[in-house]
């Protein structure tokens, strides 16, 4: 067994050290906000947060992550009350399909966690790991410069 902090909840889990985080969230905690879209580290759609760095959870070990602090979007904001970045993301309507949105909206609150006023510039290079198939990338700048405004 292996404990985990997710969403601030100690969670066991009965898994392989080599399990990668991905399946231990989707497949046994039942959070289903990150998506696996390559699985290699290069599209986002599974990032969550580690002691509040942007991760691709498709490629983290679970055995590296006993005492480090684990967020998923669903950690950040409910349906009924979403959190800031949430809170844009709905307002700019920057999903299309949606598939990549819950690992932009993390990797977006990472960067706003320790800039809470970067430029655009400094957003266009933090959000580059994740891709949007759909090209909603405007609409994702727009919701990540209206938090950095407020
Ligand atoms: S599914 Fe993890 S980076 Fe693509
Ligand atoms: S909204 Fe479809 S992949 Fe981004």
């Amino acid at each position: 067994m292996i404990t985990l902090d997710v969403n601030g909840a100690a969670r066991e889990v009965d898994a392989d050290p080599d399990t990668l985080l991905l399946y231990v969230l989707r497949d046994q905690l039942g959070l289903n906000g990150a998506k696996f879209g390559c699985g290699l580290g290069q599209c986002g759609a599974c990032t969550v947060l580690v002691d509040g760095r942007a991760v691709f959870s498709c490629v983290t070990p679970v055995s590296v992550l006993p005492g480090r602090k684990i967020r998923t979007v669903e950690g950040l904001g409910t349906a009924e009350n979403p959190g800031p970045v949430q809170r844009a993301f709905i307002e700019e309507q920057a999903a299309q399909c949606g598939y990549c949105i819950a690992g932009m909206i993390v990797r977006a609150q990472a960067l706003l966690e320790r800039d809470p006023s970067p430029s655009e510039a400094e957003i266009r290079r933090h959000m580059a790991p994740n891709l949007c198939r759909c090209g909603t990338h405007m609409r994702i700048l727009r919701a990540v410069k209206k938090v950095a405004k407020a």
